[in-house]
């Protein structure tokens, strides 16, 4: 299910899409147990392989998607009852927890009687759903774009092939953001800027930030990025708080020279030469120009890093994301050279060392 935004087909995830379809409780059942099945003849093959998912992170995925797929059951006999969404469905035909044993159901008997009388309604069919099981698994199609939409701090963002699937560490820049202006009101009042957007999380999570106090620009030189960050940020009514610029990094904002309080960026800083080696779901699916920071993996921190010396004003703040450990410190030295002050690397909740924060002097 799509919609056209300029000339970009936006995926509608399925947790958004109204429950047209329907089939057989039945039915439906033999699906999860053959996907059950598959998702367990993983083990730990791809885990081994590239650090890919085993099964019972597959397991997991699966009852997401039934999660995100299921709107409701209507059992017709013995009498007639309606089950809202799959975890209560599951838990009406006291179906095993993912990823427990190897028995599908814990009354085969009394489930035969209510599946053979169970009317199911989906958000996508169960074509649909065979389908996006088996790119899950023989393609490694991330689980985000089967289902078109990722969980990232408290928001449901849309997601969609071309556009780099936010991830959990990304998160903690909103905080750094946050302490930033704890110590400093003033900032909050002022423009921020996410370099970089994709699906605009960290806009959005920036413009929740600021509750109207401040506004959000949110540049990405990809018309896919822009057009998934613009219905993210419509999704969260945040339309007007937050404004979309296509462009490269601080180029388009040249207006804005010496006058943003705040600079935010999650950018491919990847180095070249490890694209290669990348988990399968990554490399072969999320956008290389969302990945690749060149040789070092330094040439977009770099840019943006000489770019927030002119567009910062005085105070202002900047919180990149790096790759981590010694491309962290490089960042910090690159900084040092440069008018800023109390720059500081920051660890993320795995410890390692990732973020890099500055106020301009
Ligand atoms: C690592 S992704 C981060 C996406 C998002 N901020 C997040 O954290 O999930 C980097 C983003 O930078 C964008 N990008 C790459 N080169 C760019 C450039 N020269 N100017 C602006 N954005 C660029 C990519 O399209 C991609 O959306």
């Amino acid at each position: 299910m799509a919609v056209l935004r300029g000339s970009v087909e936006l995926v509608l995830p399925i947790c958004e899409r109204p429950a047209s379809k329907s089939t057989t409780l039945a039915k439906l059942l033999r699906w999860r147990s053959q996907s059950r099945h598959k998702a367990s003849s993983i083990s730990t093959a791809l885990s081994e392989l590239d650090g890919g998912p085993d099964s019972s992170e597959l397991l997991t995925e699966l009852e997401w998607l039934l999660d995100d797929a299921v709107e409701s059951c209507v059992i017709h006999r013995p009498e007639k009852r309606k089950i809202q969404g799959w975890r209560h469905l599951k838990s009406a035909l006291e179906l095993e927890e993912c990823g427990r044993g190897d028995r599908d159901d814990l009354d085969q008997e009394r489930n035969d009687t209510l599946a053979g009388h169970g009317e199911i309604f989906l958000r996508a069919s169960l074509e649909e759903l065979e389908q996006g099981w088996k790119e899950r698994i023989d393609r490694r199609r991330p689980f985000q774009y089967v289902t078109g939409s990722s969980h990232w701090r408290d928001l449901v963002l849309g997601v969609q092939e071309g556009v780099l699937i936010p991830r959990p560490e990304t998160e903690q820049l909103i905080d750094l953001a946050a302490a930033a202006m704890d110590g400093n009101s003033e900032l909050a009042r002022g423009v921020w800027v996410d370099l970089g957007t994709g699906s605009g999380a960290i806009a959005i999570g920036m413009a929740r930030l600021l509750d109207g106090r401040g506004s959000v620009i949110a540049v990405d030189a990809s018309e896919v990025a822009i057009a998934v960050a613009e219905a993210n940020a419509r999704r969260y009514k945040l339309q007007d708080a937050v404004t979309l610029v296509k462009g490269s990094w601080l180029t388009p904002l040249r207006d804005e020279a010496g006058k943003l309080s705040g600079i935010v960026s999650n950018p491919p800083y990847i180095p070249s030469r490890n694209l290669g080696r990348l988990q399968a779901e990554v490399g072969k699916h999320e956008p290389m120009c969302a990945l690749d920071g060149g040789d070092d993996g330094i040439d977009h921190l770099a840019e943006i890093c000489q770019g927030a010396c002119w567009a910062l004003k005085s105070g202002g703040f900047l919180a990149l994301e790096t790759d981590g450990g010694e491309q962290a410190q490089t960042v910090a030295k690159i900084l040092s050279d440069k008018p800023f002050e109390d720059i500081k690397v920051v660890k993320d909740f795995a410890e390692m060392s990732r973020f890099v924060t500055a106020f301009h002097t």
